[in-house]
């Protein structure tokens, strides 16, 4: 299946598993996630622990207070990214699904986080059409996008009116398995995210780091 991590894409799994053991300190509720998450069909949309300590680095660094999460399936990211926070930091949470943010509650719970969360629950693009339109422009530190691919573009466009000057815009899975720089692929999903790296490289808007961290993840900082 493309676009999903067990680790970064071109290592093999003996650097991989290396990475975990000494490069990741993977909080037991986020474990226990992997754990809980493993049975389920999409389980391969759960980010990997190494990425999780990336975004939580990110967190730290920048730091964000306020974060924009597109796509929080059982609540790996989100949970990473809130206990890189300050309790009075705050993620605002879009997905389309009950089910899968279900299990992302119980983890937001146990790791003593929930309050932190709000979960919007429709699709994404009219979730953040909606927080333009409620004047929540400039004022997310962060945005980590991680939905359908097809929306990737629009979810780009209204991260950079959502995210303030200096803040970030990561982008999860614009590798895609790798398919991306391979011109026969014609997949709509690949197609999307070709479109969308061809489009930030240029993007004057941002700088730009891409990084083959798990399945890539595109840094656009706002200028
Ligand atoms: C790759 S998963 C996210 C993985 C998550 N970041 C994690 O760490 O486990 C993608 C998520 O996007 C959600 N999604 C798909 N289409 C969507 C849409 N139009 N609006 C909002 N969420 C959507 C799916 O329900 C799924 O939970």
């Amino acid at each position: 299946m493309p676009g999903m991590s067990k680790g970064s894409i071109g290592l093999d799994e003996a650097l991989n598993d290396y990475i975990l053991r000494v490069g990741v300190r993977e909080h037991p509720v986020l474990a226990r996630l992997r754990e809980r998450t493993a049975p389920l069909e999409n389980a391969r949309m759960q980010i990997s622990p190494d990425e999780g300590a990336f975004l939580q680095m990110l967190v730290r660094l920048l730091p964000a207070r306020r974060i924009l999460e597109v796509g929080t399936f059982t609540g790996y990211s989100s949970t990473a990214m809130a206990l890189a926070q300050d309790d009075d930091d705050r993620i605002l949470c879009c997905d389309v699904s009950e089910e899968w943010t279900d299990i992302a509650r119980e983890a937001w719970t146990e790791a003593g986080v929930a309050d932190r969360i709000t979960l919007r629950l429709a699709p994404a693009v009219e979730t953040l059409d909606a927080l333009l339109a409620e004047g929540q422009g400039s004022l997310f530190d962060l945005a980590f996008i991680d939905a359908d691919k097809g929306n990737y573009d629009n979810y780009y466009e209204r991260a950079l009116q959502l995210v303030r000057p200096g803040g970030l815009i990561a982008i999860d899975n614009v590798l895609w398995s790798g398919r991306v720089a391979d011109e026969s692929d014609q997949d709509a999903d690949t197609q999307a995210i070709r479109a969308l790296n061809a489009k930030i490289a240029t993007d004057e808007r941002v700088d730009l780091a891409m990084t083959p961290i798990a399945d890539g993840v595109t840094l656009a900082r706002v200028r």
